[in-house]
């Protein structure tokens, strides 16, 4: 492993120059704005930032906290702050730049994309019956009509959730019918490695037997033969031709939700975070500008689905807020080669370019040569997100892609800060590899000790928390209070009052910056998308060999945390290989692809305390090969674990 030295890194002193926050003292001036007067700092971006159709009249109301309200009696639009602000400025320019799997490339104008949007919120309005309120579901790939319909939904008030496409037929129809949406969109599918794949099949799947949805909207991306379901499913093509282009926009309030986005957590069953109107939107406009420094010629690319919340927050509602040109992309970045995404840089001039260890550690991997092929000398700003950056891939993404003169942006955030909490300032702070750094302006965000509620000191570890309400803060978990409260404000208290505590670990270094250390939970961080244990062992539980499972992560090379999972089997099976198999294929059923197993190891049983509680302690040490340390002799069999961790590590 290659060691970066003397690790503090300098922004770029020409790019700080003209950077909206250009140094520390600047950084520090609004933190400190924030801190003395938390109110007036989010007044005053709020009636900066947001085009309101009636202004609020409160700023936050936490009397019922963590049932929370910002800007109370505003009324405003997300998608008038996201399109038609920008008409009579931008309406030329480009809103959105898609480039398919196979190359092929549109542009959308700010213009366009209001007549685009207005036509499909009319056609969910007139031919649907869509009305505010309502639950739509979009099952998409990574095409300009998934941008449409999100906008369409949030101009006439209707809420979506967007069901990430590698998710499985069983884990559509959950999320349909937990949300009791009555419409889905979808494509017939797309395309993948000059491969068409499918996702109508998946919805025809997950509409057998019972469900809410009434209607399905079809977008043809592969024009592949699909089944159509008469009275049910709709060719979009075919519904969009004879819509207006104008459709008033619904008059929101600023508590409105705006959409559901389903998480894992530490149960079984997944949770839908909901996101309202106006904080969300604001907070995501201004990390847009603070955290990515996107002006006004620039080009924006960030790499994620929008089944994801960076795709929701950071390729379409941020971007479009700002009125910048937001980049999205159909394939993969190894495709036709490891050289796609600075092909990409090149052929658009990207300035800003964000996207995940994953991905940085594949394309390193496969590709260490390849930015070298490439003029990627647009780029201004990289960003990662989802996991912390191990050091020899920050070190190639800073070098090799970044030419060692673009500010690495370390994000930390979650589907439930709907934006960036922790990040570096691209044109202020100075960085230091796998470093999250410092709180953007405005977030409260503090490291506490579980058990006294104080913020520890520097060089400690604790809980990351956010001490006071944001404006993009989780509004609550879809139908179900209690987990709300339960999931975000229980664990731990400050001065006696729950603080959203985020489920990460975290530590403050000898110059105050925070570092994350993973989850604190039973939630694996696999390519940087969250996997709760719980619902893995649920999926594997199904098989009837199946007596006893407890999964955890394990360290892989490319997605960060790979799944390891020890399973007791009712009785032994002939042969091991066919049943690792059969778990896997049945985990693809339940959840997706995403969740597959990476090893699967038949225990003769669990390490367990009396009471029954498996020790996944133990479990997690024995798949990283570690010895363990802790005390093993309470176990109700303590001779399990050596029998275990022969079976393992030999
Ligand atoms: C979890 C949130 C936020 C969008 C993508 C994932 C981990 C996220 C970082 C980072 C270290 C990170 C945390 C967090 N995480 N960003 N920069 N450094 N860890 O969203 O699925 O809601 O997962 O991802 O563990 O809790 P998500």
């Amino acid at each position: 492993m290659s060691e970066v030295k003397k690790p503090v890194f300098q922004p770029n002193a020409e790019f700080s120059k003209t950077a909206r926050v250009k140094n520390m003292s600047e950084y520090q001036a609004l933190q400190d704005e924030a801190i003395n007067d938390y109110e007036g700092f989010w007044k005053r971006f709020a009636e900066e930032k947001i085009n309101w159709i009636e202004p609020f009249t409160t700023t936050l109301d936490e009397s019922k906290f963590p049932f929370v309200k910002w800007f109370d009696g505003g009324k405003l639009n997300v998608t008038t702050q996201c399109i038609d602000r920008h008409l009579d400025t931008r309406g030329d320019k480009t809103a959105i730049i898609f480039e398919g799997d196979r190359g092929d490339t549109q542009t959308i104008t700010y213009s366009e994309l209001s007549k685009n949007v207005n036509k499909f919120a009319n056609l969910l309005k007139e031919d649907f019956g869509v009305k505010k309120g309502d639950r739509v579901v979009i099952y998409m790939p990574m095409i300009p009509e998934v941008a449409y319909a999100m906008l369409a939904c949030a101009r006439i008030g209707a809420i979506h959730s967007i069901v990430f496409g590698g998710f499985s037929a069983e884990a559509l129809k959950d999320r349909i019918i937990d949300a009791d949406a009555k419409v889905v969109i979808t494509a017939d599918g797309a395309f993948r490695k000059n491969k068409p794949y499918m996702l109508k099949t998946v919805v025809d799947a997950a509409l057998e037997g019972d469900t809410p949805v009434k209607k399905v909207l079809v977008i043809e991306r592969n024009k592949e033969e699909i089944t159509w379901v008469k009275g049910r499913d709709f060719s979009y093509a075919e519904l969009i031709k004879d819509k207006s282009e104008k459709c008033e926009a619904e008059i929101m309030d600023s508590e409105d939700p705006l959409f559901l986005l389903y998480t894992s957590g530490s149960t079984g069953k997944p949770k839908g975070v909901q996101h309202n109107t106006a904080g969300y939107i604001l907070w995501a406009q201004m990390t847009m500008e603070w955290v990515f420094d996107v002006k006004e010629n620039d080009t924006y690319w960030c790499t994620a689905d929008v089944g994801w919340i960076t795709g929701h927050t950071y390729i379409v509602y941020g971007p479009l807020a700002m009125g910048a040109t937001t980049v999205m992309f159909e394939g993969v970045p190894t495709y036709p080669d490891a050289g796609r995404p600075w092909k990409m840089v090149q052929e658009h001039k990207i300035t800003q370019f964000y996207t995940a260890p994953t991905a940085i550690r594949v394309l390193h991997k496969m590709g260490e040569d390849e930015p070298k092929k490439y003029d990627l000398s647009s780029l201004k700003v990289l960003g990662t997100v989802g996991e912390p950056i191990d050091p020899p891939a920050w070190k190639w993404y800073y070098e090799e892609v970044g030419n060692s003169k673009c500010s690495i942006v370390d994000t930390y955030w979650q589907t439930e800060t709907g934006g960036h909490i922790i990040s570096p300032l691209p044109g202020a702070t100075p960085i230091k590899p796998g470093c999250a750094t410092l709180p953007v302006p405005g977030i409260i965000a503090e490291i506490l000790d579980p058990v006294t509620g104080k913020k520890v000191g520097l060089g400690e570890s604790g809980y990351m928390c956010i001490t006071r309400p944001w404006p993009s803060m989780i509004r609550g978990v879809w139908g179900d209070e209690e987990r709300f409260v339960k999931s975000y404000f229980s664990d731990v208290k400050k001065d006696g009052k729950a603080v959203y505590f985020t489920g990460d670990g975290a530590k403050y270094d000898e110059d105050g910056y925070i570092t994350i250390t993973g989850r604190t939970d039973d939630v694996i961080n696999v390519s940087g998308h969250r996997m709760g244990t719980a619902e893995v062992e649920a999926a594997i539980n199904k098989d009837n060999n199946v007596a006893e499972v407890a999964v955890v992560g394990k360290p892989h090379e490319i997605k960060g945390e790979g799944i390891f999972a020890y399973i007791v089997l009712k009785s032994s099976v002939e042969n091991e290989d066919a049943e690792r198999k059969s778990i896997n294929s049945i985990i693809k059923k339940e959840i997706g692809s995403i969740a597959l197993c990476d090893d699967i190891v038949f225990a003769p049983g669990l390490p367990k305390t009396r009471s029954g509680k498996i020790m996944r302690r133990i479990l997690r040490s024995i798949a990283k090969g570690e010895a363990i340390t802790q005390d093993i002799s309470t176990l109700e069999d303590p001779s399990i674990v050596a029998k275990i961790e022969a079976m393992v590590n030999g």
